[in-house]
């Protein structure tokens, strides 16, 4: 990867030097390259010259790196309210957001509707409680229909988002008529479909599947007489974590597989249809290393290497299996030499980071890099056992900037309140 080198045995991201980082602002800190985000996004914009892009803000809530890929057009997939409220202090566009999610409060379709952004609607109730509430704010609100397209995909299973089974989404054969509903209520504009199949999938076919599902839908809406102008395909493109493991699919590989499919399919029916897409992993997860520094190597049944970030700071190995490649970092050149079983300071046994991985000599004091932790790394992290958050910092061209800082010990306090009766 070229924002990841190796210089005098030292790893390096962006002409920094992480051993140098990890000095300055201690460990576990995520590191992020702003050369490989900017570069990740205009390899999108490449393939998919007439789409939208809106990154899903779940895999990275850092206002920074929004802003960053604000900058480079992008827009938003938000979750949630925070999730709309950290996209719009970035600084994305309202008419670029997606406010998304299959259980919204009834206060987030409202901020939905004020803040006046396009809104994927999961359910029959939901669309009645949506236009009861822009009916009460005097707006009209553009929707797209969260579809169930019923399409398994090969990927870890809690990360599977499109079988039938999945909490997502409308099932596909009650599309028609609750469009059909919708196209007569008050403060209710339906203006596509979406959809969002799962996460880390490497088999591009499952995409061009979802398109043409979706496209048999858009044709059944286009014959009851609705108006169908947007095609959200959601996220999903894998990465590559293991580089024994064959190289993932890229954007243009993605564009090969839905483009044509759509293209057919639009002109059959004489629709002009805008496409969105929803990356997120596929967007920060290769910018950005994780740092953590060795406290303790204890040779035992298997020899443990004990790091200061535990799944506190990374859930994705104990809640996936997810591989993570792992760098020594200040001695990224020496030679392989035992197995090592890497493990966090977290009080349970699951909490394994990487097992069994070749590494060379590993001791006290060391820093290791996880790489690939951009996506759902520092967004999944808790102050499980009394561990404030890391911090975070960029990197452009060598120079390194603080985007989050470590929070401190008081941070476990932050909201806690004493009660004066325990006074
Ligand atoms: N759009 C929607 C509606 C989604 O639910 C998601 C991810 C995305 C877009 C972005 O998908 P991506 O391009 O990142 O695959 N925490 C898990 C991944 C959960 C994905 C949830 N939804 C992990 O660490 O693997």
């Amino acid at each position: 990867k070229d924002h990841i080198q190796v210089v005098n045995g030292h790893l390096h991201i962006s002409g920094a030097d992480t051993v140098e980082i990890a000095r300055r602002f201690g460990t576990p800190v995520y590191v992020t390259s702003e050369d490989r985000l900017r570069e990740n996004i205009r390899r999108y914009h490449r393939a998919f010259p007439d789409a939208d892009k809106y990154f899903a803000v779940k895999a990275n809530g850092n206002i920074s790196i929004i802003r960053i890929l604000a900058q480079e057009g992008a827009g938003a997939d938000v979750f949630s309210a925070g999730e709309l409220y950290l996209a719009r202090l970035a600084g994305v566009p309202r008419e670029r957001i997606l406010f998304n999610g299959n259980s919204k409060r009834d206060e987030e379709l409202r901020m939905a509707v004020t803040s006046g952004v396009r809104v994927s609607i999961d359910s029959e109730e939901e669309l009645e409680s949506l236009s009861r509430i822009a009916s009460e704010e005097s707006k009209n609100v553009e929707i797209l229909f969260r579809v169930n397209p019923d399409i398994s995909v090969n990927t870890h299973p809690k990360i599977a988002t499109g079988l039938k089974s999945s909490k997502f989404g409308i099932p596909a054969q009650s599309v028609r008529s609750i469009c059909e509903k919708a196209m007569h209520m008050d403060g209710i504009k339906p203006i596509g479909l979406h959809c969002h199949i799962g996460s880390q999938i490497l088999d591009v076919s499952s995409f061009s599947e979802a398109a043409a599902r979706m496209m048999d839908l858009v044709g059944e809406i286009v014959d009851i007489g609705g108006d169908m102008e947007l095609l959200d395909l959601g996220g999903g493109l894998g990465i590559q974590y293991d580089p024994a493991a064959p190289p993932a699919p890229s954007p243009e590989d993605l564009a090969n597989a839905v483009l044509p499919v759509i293209e057919r399919r639009s002109e059959e029916l004489g629709v002009r249809l805008k496409l969105i897409l929803e990356p997120g992993r596929s967007i920060v997860a290769d910018t950005t290393i994780l740092l953590t520094g060795v406290n303790v190597v204890k040779r035992a049944h298997v020899t443990f290497v004990g790091v200061d970030a535990g799944f506190n700071v990374l859930a994705r190995p104990m809640l996936y299996d997810a591989y993570h490649y792992i760098v020594v970092a200040n001695r990224a050149d020496a030679e392989i030499s035992e197995r090592y079983t890497v493990v966090g300071p977290i009080c349970e046994s699951g909490d394994v980071l990487a097992r069994n991985r070749a590494l060379p000599v590993v001791k006290k004091g060391d820093i290791l890099a996880f790489l690939d932790a951009g996506a759902y790394g520092f967004s999944m992290s808790s102050q499980y056992n009394g561990q404030p958050r890391p911090a975070e910092v960029l990197v452009r061209d060598g120079e390194v900037e603080l985007i989050r800082k470590a929070e401190d010990i008081s941070a476990l306090l932050a909201c806690q309140i004493i009660p004066p009766r325990l006074m």
